[in-house]
């Protein structure tokens, strides 16, 4: 495919291959795929259901090996580490949002935003994440569960938890794909508000074009082969909340 790779690449992904499933179920997801994705870039990912838009974030997240290929991610080829490594890695250079917000029932949205910290052994980690949840615009809700918060609150406690590292690194599968258009605008507004304000590199899946366009870059993935690779400039005022 063309090379439209940023010197500072990021994410980089070299001839990358990945079957998932056995036997009569197996399936070629991502099919020698290589891009670069710069440092601060915002790239969004669309195309078909089925074309391996997820696949394809959770293999650079590192959530998903490759079975051929490398990936380098903020310079380190974390097709090499080992499993507790890779998790360490993710922790500090990888914030992920989903759609369906994954956070954990038992625990407030204090606690749930702390949690990645104390996995670093950050000794701040209830301040620090008291400060992500003010940033998004959650303090009042910071001893709720997450049963008794709406679908955007609990959204914007899962950016607040991917957040609270600060990695240099954020993807999003999804992420208003299961809230209603004026709350999912609220959490895009928040990430695009994130990336300029930190620098953060960002991967967002989604199948809305016109929100795909607020990204300069749209990779479209058709049956896990990259058919497109368009370094847009964005819309005047797109990215404005
Ligand atoms: N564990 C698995 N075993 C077998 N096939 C799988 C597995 N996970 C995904 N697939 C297949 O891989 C393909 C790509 O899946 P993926 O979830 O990446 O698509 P997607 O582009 O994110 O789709 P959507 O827009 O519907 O979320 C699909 O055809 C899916 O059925
Ligand atoms: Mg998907």
């Amino acid at each position: 495919m063309d090379d439209v790779s940023s010197p500072r690449s990021t994410i980089a992904l070299s001839h990358v291959d990945l079957s998932l499933g056995t036997g009569a179920a197996r399936v070629h997801v991502l099919k020698d795929i290589s891009v670069e994705i710069g440092a601060g870039q915002a790239v969004g990912l669309v195309g078909p259901s089925g074309s391996g838009k997820s696949t394809l974030l959770m293999v650079m997240a590192g959530l998903e090996r490759a079975d051929k290929g490398r990936v380098t991610v903020a310079g380190t080829d974390i097709t090499r580490l080992g499993e507790d490594a890779l998790a360490r890695f993710r922790g500090r250079h990888i914030g992920i949002v989903f759609q369906s917000f994954h956070l954990i029932p038992t625990m407030t949205a204090l606690e749930n935003v702390a949690v990645p910290l104390e996995l670093m052994g950050r000794t701040d980690a209830f301040a620090r994440a008291a400060q992500e949840l003010e940033a998004v615009g959650l303090s009042a809700r910071a001893q709720h569960y997450p049963g008794q918060l709406s679908g955007g609150e609990q959204q914007r406690v899962a950016l607040a938890r991917a957040l609270a590292p600060e990695p240099p690194i954020l993807v999003a599968d999804e992420p208003t794909g299961n809230l209603d258009e004026a709350t999912g605008r609220q959490i895009m507004d928040l990430i695009f508000s994130v990336h300029r304000a930190r620098g953060t590199t960002l991967v967002l899946v989604t199948h809305d074009t016109a929100l795909a366009r607020r990204c300069q870059r749209v990779l479209s993935l058709h049956s896990g082969v990259v058919k497109d690779d368009s370094a847009m400039a964005p819309r005047a005022g797109a990215e404005a909340l």
